[in-house]
């Protein structure tokens, strides 16, 4: 059992209604402090809304957050983030021209105290040039620092996106499909890169690929339909009746 202390992140009965429906219902979820907890389900079951909810850019129609155990509902995402919290981005806020040398730097910048600033100098954006080259080392890109985002290969993209979010330095991570679209080599590369990542810090990803999941994740949750269905170790919820009839009845209207 995970005692209060070892909890990184809770909620109890989140709930989130779009206009009258409910995409995500009661959920009660608890993740261990430097856990890897996948979040499965069907496609629509509320699992994107849950980490919008977690990550303060949806609030909550019910139910709380907190993070380690400070309540942070109703929060600004700036303010979770505060609180370490970060979620991937999207590959949209890639800048194309940009390349991923300064893509980092930028991110690096933006935690300074001078991040709201408009005019950057050189010499200003030089001084995080160290830790970006180590962080591009650790998601393999080394080779392409120089290049422009917009002619990276579609896994580059994504490892340049992990990169930024652990330029922030994240004690918790929220990672939505971190290997959605890649072809097995990009997914084992993206999955070693998680286990790396995950020393010291909690994770939390949303992977479709069971491969991925049962390689990384030490607790999963199933949700159905906004709710929580099932939870339990790989092995535990990969062989629920209830789980193996939900992806079932996903696939019959498939
Ligand atoms: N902003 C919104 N307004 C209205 N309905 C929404 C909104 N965002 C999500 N929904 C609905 O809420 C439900 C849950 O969506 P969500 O994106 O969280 O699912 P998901 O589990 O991430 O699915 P997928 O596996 O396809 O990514 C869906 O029915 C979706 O259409
Ligand atoms: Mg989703």
């Amino acid at each position: 059992m995970t005692t209060a202390q070892g909890i990184a992140l809770q909620t109890k009965g989140l709930t989130k209604d779009f206009r009258g429906f409910r995409a995500v219902h009661g959920v009660d979820l608890t993740v261990a402090a430097g856990g890897v907890h996948a979040l499965v389900g069907p496609n629509g079951a509320g699992k994107t809304t849950l980490f919008n909810l977690l990550s303060g850019f949806l609030v909550p129609t019910a139910g709380t957050i907190s993070v380690n155990g400070e309540d942070v509902t109703g929060l600004q995402p700036e303010q979770i983030a505060h609180k370490g919290v970060a979620r991937s981005f999207q590959i949209t806020s890639l800048f194309e021209n940009l390349d991923p040398r300064e893509h980092v730097e930028l991110a690096l910048q933006s935690r300074t105290t001078t991040g709201r600033k408009f005019w950057r100098s050189d010499r200003l954006m030089r001084q995080f040039r160290p830790r970006a080259d180590e962080l591009l080392e650790e998601v393999g890109l080394t080779h392409l620092a120089t290049k422009p985002a917009g002619e990276l290969a579609y896994g580059q993209k994504r490892a340049l996106e992990m990169a930024l979010v652990l330029a922030l330095d994240p004690k918790i991570m929220l990672l939505d499909e971190p290997t959605a679209g890649m072809g097995i080599e990009d997914v084992t590369r993206t999955i070693d890169l998680v286990r790396k990542i995950a020393v010291g810090r909690t994770v939390v990803f949303v992977d479709h690929n069971m491969h991925v999941v049962g390689s990384l994740a030490d607790r999963v949750t199933v949700l159905q339909q906004g709710r929580v269905l099932a939870e339990g170790s790989y092995e535990e919820v990969r062989t629920d009746p209830r789980v193996i009839t939900a992806y079932l009845g996903e696939s019959a209207h498939a």
